[in-house]
């Protein structure tokens, strides 16, 4: 199981670089990847464990956050309906996005800043997204443009900015962090739910 210790933290420039196209169909060292990420992941929704195995809870895993120059990451998330988002996703691409944004309003978390940040993330309400997408029940594999919004779409961005070299630090307005654009609104969600990505 992979640990909290071994996803690489902010300074490293790794986080930095570009990742690469995946070829498919996956060759079986991508499938593993797919399966630490999100084994990882699905570990933190059980506190006792987490506590126990070094993992810090969090909502979604980049290839980047472990070292790996590849466009791929998992998202184990539930929407503001309590409705579960859970793929691994391949060479994504956002295809469409409203001008329209969301933000969280305590701010976002990454496995990989390692510290208390303050300050507000705008990223687009909507988007269409075009990925493969791995079902982890299934194990098969799926290119589909899926439309995601607010809450997951907020995750989705978050990640796919992991794959060039962005943080969600580098968002944030660095004159006015609580800055409000005009057409930004926050996401109305559960106070529990304060996971990393
Ligand atoms: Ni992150």
């Amino acid at each position: 199981m992979l640990t909290y210790q071994e996803i690489i933290k902010e300074e490293d420039p790794r986080l930095r670089e570009k990742a690469l196209a995946v070829n498919l169909p996956l060759a079986a060292e991508d499938i593993a990847l797919l399966e630490t990420l999100n084994a990882y992941l699905v570990a933190g929704y059980d506190p006792e464990y987490a506590e126990q195995n070094d993992i810090r809870p969090g909502v979604g895993l980049a290839a980047p956050q472990l070292g790996i120059r590849k466009q791929m990451f998992v998202v184990v998330a539930f929407d503001e309906n309590g409705e579960l988002f859970h793929f691994g996703v391949i060479n994504p691409k956002i295809v469409s996005h409203s001008e329209e944004k969301v933000y969280l309003p305590s701010g976002e978390g990454c496995l990989s800043v390692d510290r208390e940040v303050q300050g507000l993330v705008h990223r687009s309400k909507r988007i269409s997204l075009s990925a493969h997408y791995y079902n982890f029940t299934t194990k098969e594999l799926t290119k589909q443009t899926l439309k995601l919004k607010d809450y997951i779409a907020i995750v989705c961005q978050h990640e796919l900015d992991h794959l060039h070299g962005i943080l969600f630090v580098d968002h944030i307005d660095p004159i006015n962090p609580f800055f409000i654009p005009d057409n930004s609104t926050a996401i109305v969600f559960p106070a529990s739910e304060t996971k990393e990505n």
